[in-house]
């Protein structure tokens, strides 16, 4: 399948930061990336995680290295963009791919559980792309940045309040800096995968009429892969995309279409 991919090398000599990256879509953005030239800087909360996550990029000959980060802690994130251009001495791209999330019914989620979510999809996302920012405009080379979003923000998602609020703010607050960035050479878009089969997600199917239930809604009749992320948001965070700004990829299968009376 060379013909889908960006060629080798579009991203030599630029670093990358993707928090989340030591599993799921998060690493195969990473991967990607890595492919493509890029030093890639893995964060997320669990060391053991990123460390595999190292090793499996340095198997296919991806320069990676891992900062342990809670994104709900600004001086953590802070540290983490320090230590990024200290080992690399640039930051040309952040992917924000660290979330959480759990299903509930709205009633019973407590104020905890809405703070847990909000703190890191939002607030956290806030915080990495901030620190980033700074960076990357006190480097004066331009950056790129992609956020993980998910189409309940515009349609609302019953059972996931908090972080279907949390994802509109991150999608209005893509569309924001995409406008007051742009003059430092910073573009700022978002990737929206629909259902994708990662370790994570997977318990969400585990029950075989769920997952013929769940595939019934995609047109293209089956879930994405992290590979199919990952090319995406190459693309997105590549010079092929410079013209694209503030922008939310859906990359679903045609899900969030079929909400129509007779689908
Ligand atoms: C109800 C829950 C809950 C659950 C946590 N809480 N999990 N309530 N159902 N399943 C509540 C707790 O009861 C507590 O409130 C509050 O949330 C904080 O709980 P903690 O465990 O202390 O929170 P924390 O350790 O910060 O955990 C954050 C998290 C966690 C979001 C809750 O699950 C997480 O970090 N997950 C990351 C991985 C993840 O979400 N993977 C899913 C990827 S797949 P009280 O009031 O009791 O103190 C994916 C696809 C989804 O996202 C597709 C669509 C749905």
């Amino acid at each position: 399948m060379a013909h889908t991919m960006l060629p080798d090398g579009t991203l030599t000599g630029q670093t990358a930061v993707v928090t989340g990256g030591g599993s799921g879509i998060g690493l195969g953005i990473a991967r990607e990336l890595g492919r493509l030239g890029a030093k890639v800087v893995l964060a997320g909360r669990k060391p053991e995680r990123l460390q595999e996550a190292v090793a499996s990029l340095a198997g296919d000959g991806i320069e990676a290295l891992m900062v342990p980060t809670d994104i709900r802690d600004p001086g953590q994130v802070d540290a983490l963009m320090n230590q990024a251009v200290e080992a690399t001495g640039r930051l040309d791209m952040l992917v924000n791919s660290a979330a959480g999330n759990f299903i509930v019914d709205s009633d019973k989620l407590s104020v905890n559980g809405w703070n847990a979510v909000v703190n890191t999809v939002l607030n956290g996302t806030f915080y990495c792309t901030r620190a980033a920012g700074l960076k990357m405009i006190e480097l004066g080379h331009g950056g790129r940045m992609l956020s993980i979003v998910a189409s309940y923000a515009w349609t609302g998602g019953p059972r996931t309040v908090h972080s279907v609020a949390a994802k509109a703010g991150v999608v209005a607050m893509t569309r924001t800096l995409a406008v007051e960035w742009a003059h430092y050479g910073i573009r700022v878009n978002a990737l929206s995968p629909g259902p994708t089969d990662t370790e994570g997600a997977r318990p969400l199917w585990a029950d075989p009429s769920e997952e013929a239930r769940l595939k019934a809604k995609i047109p293209v009749g089956r879930f994405g892969t992290v590979e199919e992320m990952g090319r995406a948001a190459s693309y997105l965070l590549s010079p092929y995309a410079d013209f694209v700004n503030g922008e939310v990829f859906v990359i679903d299968g045609g899900e969030w279409l079929g909400k129509g009376l007779t689908s």
